[in-house]
């Protein structure tokens, strides 16, 4: 078969947007749980399910006791400010930005919270020196940086005696990527990522010194309902019961709790990281095999294994888009376009809801569309 030829055989599930990303693999509306739609949330039956959701991912992340975890408004976005609008003007920050999200909270800590942050940037593709990370400061970045496909490649750069708070985004990171959790003071996440549920919803989960910051320190600034994680002087607890501060989806909810079931049916969080992994070699050899295509971020240890992001040689933001277009129109790939404020390129989701059949699948549709561009120009 030439490459000016379409290829026969399509990805069973085209889905590879980095967000909201794949479904699990046999997900249907239909084998959503209902019982709970049209009650309210604090019935007894809803909490049960908030309860439930709560307690299979403290399973399926391993989350030690010592870390309380939420469900919080405003996706992964809504948990993020929640957590640094609380937390943050106690001691100096540093906020670190290789790619757009972090950037995002760099733009929040200089110019809504004007903390003056030490900020510490890289370009697209690379990792800042994370050695120059001081530790006397609350260290505020990215696990995973969902635009540039650079994660960091553990938690070593953190100090146990740390002085200040870390606060991870780690929404495109969890279940896909290991995380000790003793490093982590602070964690957000949206279900919308590599569980392959829905946004709406954030995750916070908070650490003991976390919590110690929340009792001890009254932020300068006033504080919006949503973002209200103390009550009476104290830690509101039952937002780490189930009793969320408003009110939450619970189709939502209940949407997560099936991809959680579908992943402990699995075997849980190393299962979830190992079809990250199958997924992201096999695009891996794509890449290889092809001298067009090529890896964004550089060092291998600071790849991605969820949101995987490629250089095409040659090509701009209209020669990308009209690619992805092309395999839209086929059926054969969804979203894949690079994010608008990353190079030009492709991004393509190895998440855990994605079947490494797929990726697979996706090599000749990209030569194909490659050629259709190429040879058409
Ligand atoms: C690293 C990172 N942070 C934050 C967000 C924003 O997430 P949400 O839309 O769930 O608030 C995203 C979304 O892609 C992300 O990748």
């Amino acid at each position: 078969m030439s490459d000016t030829q379409m290829p026969a055989r399509k990805p069973a599930r085209p889905f590879f947007s980095s967000g909201p990303c794949a479904k699990p693999p046999g997900w249907s509306p239909e084998k959503l749980q209902t019982a709970v739609m049209g009650r309210s949330h604090r019935s007894g039956l809803g909490k049960k399910r908030l309860q439930l959701c709560i307690d299979l991912m403290r399973e399926m992340l391993s989350l030690p006791d010592t870390h309380r975890i939420g469900i919080v408004p405003g996706s992964d976005t809504g948990a993020v400010e929640m957590a640094m609008w609380t937390m943050l003007g106690a001691r100096p920050v540093t906020t670190l930005a290789w790619e757009s999200f972090g950037d995002g909270w760099v733009t929040d800590a200089v110019k809504q919270l004007k903390l003056d942050p030490t900020v510490i940037r890289a370009d697209y593709g690379q990792l800042p020196d994370l050695g120059a990370v001081d530790w006397s400061n609350d260290v505020i970045f990215t696990w995973n940086g969902t635009t540039s496909g650079v994660r960091v490649p553990n938690a070593d750069w953190i100090p146990a005696d740390r002085e200040g708070l870390s606060f991870a985004d780690a929404t495109s990171a969890v279940f896909a990527q290991d995380i000790d959790w003793a490093k982590i003071d602070v964690c957000t996440f949206s279900w919308q990522k590599v569980l392959g549920g829905e946004g709406g919803h954030g995750v916070l989960i908070l650490g003991p010194r976390a919590v110690e910051r929340l009792e001890t320190y009254t932020p300068a600034w006033p504080l919006p309902k949503v973002f209200r994680l103390m009550s009476k002087g104290k830690l509101a607890e039952g937002v780490f019961k189930g009793e969320t501060i408003n009110t939450p989806s619970m189709l939502a909810v209940e949407d997560a709790i099936f991809a959680l079931e579908w992943a402990k049916s699995l075997g849980g969080g190393a299962a979830l990281r190992a079809r990250a992994d199958a997924n992201a070699a096999a695009l891996d050899k794509l890449v290889q095999e092809r001298a067009w295509l090529g890896h964004l971020a550089a060092d291998p240890a600071t790849r991605s294994n969820t949101s995987v992001c490629l250089t095409v040689e040659g090509a701009d933001a209209d020669f990308i888009k009209a690619f992805a277009q092309l395999l839209e129109a086929e059926h054969a790939a969804y979203d894949i376009a690079g994010y608008r404020d990353a190079p030009p390129g492709l991004r393509i989701w190895c998440g855990a809801t994605v079947d490494a059949a797929d990726i697979e699948a996706l090599g000749p549709w990209v030569d194909w569309a490659y050629a259709q561009l190429t040879v058409a120009a």
